[in-house]
């Protein structure tokens, strides 16, 4: 009977419960500090380890009179061991306040690691908010060998992108394409500018001379992708074949840049038809370009859904739009089914180069065998073959060779499987990985399942060898 039992008794059962508990010590296990890094050798303190990003929650205020912005960003995540403490990046900026789920929580900086210490351990498998209130003046993050990325200004406004480095310009996060999240972009900017950012419209708001521009990219984003583009835009929204379209062109463009401009993106539903032939459905809710007047940063990224050009791109059209395929091919190859690890490149490059060949010949303006033959046709002592495609080193991550001959490697695979299983791989490769991370290691086995054939030497001697392999 439970009431009458002695207290020795209740003593030693009281004494079995704590026996029976978690191991001695562990009520104060204060957990490991993530790592500062996701681990990539080619920037080992891009990303970081210990969690992984869910949602990013940005909200941004810009003022262009002074180039500096004032943010709160909430990033939920799920701690993927016992933390102790995190890292996020940031490069530059001045932290004002961090909370770990609603609690105050201490922080302190080294170059571009923040580490963060809540008051209390997060257990692993823990969801958690960290909040950050920030502001300052965005930086330019300057690169000699692959070009600038980060915050532009332009004459009314800014343009925030970069590849591989740019998120940590503008907002802390777990920066490196691994850790791929949703995003809500809220951008808070005068009332006479606009503000272009990802995904779908939500909606915006006036108050004091302020209007706030919301953005939802539902479907998961690595942290390079993410773009903001403010200032005056002549904007155009429309859907076609269940497909969110929004073009933003800058007024300020010469007029003939601006009506070719205009021109390609009217071909964007014809150009993403023609891509889906081969690739499959296309894998966002929203697309459309932006380009502004300036195009300082000298290249066209593939930011999602919403890739943004340069007024260079559009100087010429005798190519017939191939950088608006180029970069709507990477909505598949590059964003859709994103890096692992930066080495991987030309899965993202070559892919939208080949992209590029299909649509030339789709337009009458070589065909893909043309092509890949005036290529092959380089000396042997050119750059092309004096490289390894598939793990070029950082400085090398936009070399002409991760285009053209990751583009060339396809076209070898295509002669070697022959057309249906080559485009069954290509296709079967963006449905499988939708919405993921992949590795060049992956694509070799995936090519091999699909055709049936061992390809190892194949992709050796186009991948991984120094120089020119025989004619495929
Ligand atoms: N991914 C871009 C494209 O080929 C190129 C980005 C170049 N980046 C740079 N930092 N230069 O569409
Ligand atoms: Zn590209």
């Amino acid at each position: 009977m439970v009431r009458k039992l002695p207290f020795a008794l209740i003593l030693a059962m009281s004494t079995s419960v704590v026996l029976a508990g978690p191991p001695a010590g562990a009520a104060f296990d204060p957990g490991t500090p993530g790592s500062a890094g996701a681990g990539d050798p080619y920037y080992p303190l891009d990303g970081n380890g210990g969690y992984d990003v869910k949602h990013y929650d940005l909200a941004i205020r810009y003022a262009p009179a002074s180039d500096a912005l004032a943010g709160t960003v909430t990033i939920r995540a799920r701690a993927t061991q016992r933390l102790s403490a995190f890292n996020l990046d940031l490069d530059g900026l001045t932290i004002r306040s961090v909370t770990v789920d609603g609690r105050p929580a201490k922080w302190s900086r080294d170059g571009t690691e923040v580490t963060v210490t809540p008051r209390r351990s997060l257990s692993r498998g823990h969801a958690f908010d960290t909040r950050i209130v920030y502001d300052g003046v965005p930086k330019v993050i300057q690169d000699p060998d692959l070009g600038d990325g980060g915050a532009f200004t332009t004459d009314d406004g800014v343009v925030i992108l970069g590849e591989p480095d740019v998120a940590q310009a503008w907002f802390p996060s777990n920066d490196h394409p691994s850790d791929k999240a949703s995003f809500s972009i809220a951008l808070t900017v005068p009332k006479d500018l606009q503000a272009i950012s990802n995904g779908v419209p939500a909606g915006r708001s006036t108050a004091k001379g302020w209007t706030t521009w919301r953005w939802e990219q539902r479907e998961p984003m690595t942290t390079y992708l993410a773009m903001a583009a403010i200032g005056r835009f002549d904007v155009t929204s429309y859907r076609k074949d269940g497909i969110q379209f929004l073009d933003a062109i800058d007024p300020a463009l010469p007029a003939e840049t601006y009506a070719r401009a205009a021109k390609s993106f009217a071909r964007q539903p014809e150009i993403l038809q023609f891509l889906s032939g081969y690739f499959g459905p296309y894998p966002f809710r929203a697309a459309g370009g932006v380009v502004d007047a300036e195009g300082g940063w000298g290249y066209a990224l593939e930011t999602q859904g919403r890739p943004i050009y340069t007024p260079q791109d559009f100087e010429t059209q005798e190519d017939g739009d191939s950088i608006v395929v180029h970069e709507l091919a990477h909505q598949w190859y590059g964003d859709s089914v994103a890096l692992d690890r930066w080495r991987d490149i030309w899965l993202n490059e070559g892919f939208a180069s080949y992209a590029e060949w299909l649509w030339s010949e789709h337009e009458g303006l070589g065909t893909a065998q043309e092509t890949f033959e005036q290529l092959y046709a380089t000396p042997a002592t050119s750059s092309l073959w004096q490289s390894k495609v598939a793990d070029p080193g950082p400085p090398n991550l936009f070399i002409g060779a991760v285009y053209d001959r990751g583009a060339m490697t396809l076209h070898a695979l295509r002669l070697t499987v022959g057309d249906q299983k080559f485009f069954r791989i290509l296709r079967s490769w963006a449905q499988i990985h939708r919405n993921g991370n992949v590795t060049t290691h992956e694509f070799i086995a995936h090519a091999e399942r699909v055709s049936g054939r061992d390809l190892g030497a194949l992709f050796t001697a186009w991948l991984y060898t120094p120089s020119k392999p025989a004619h495929p």
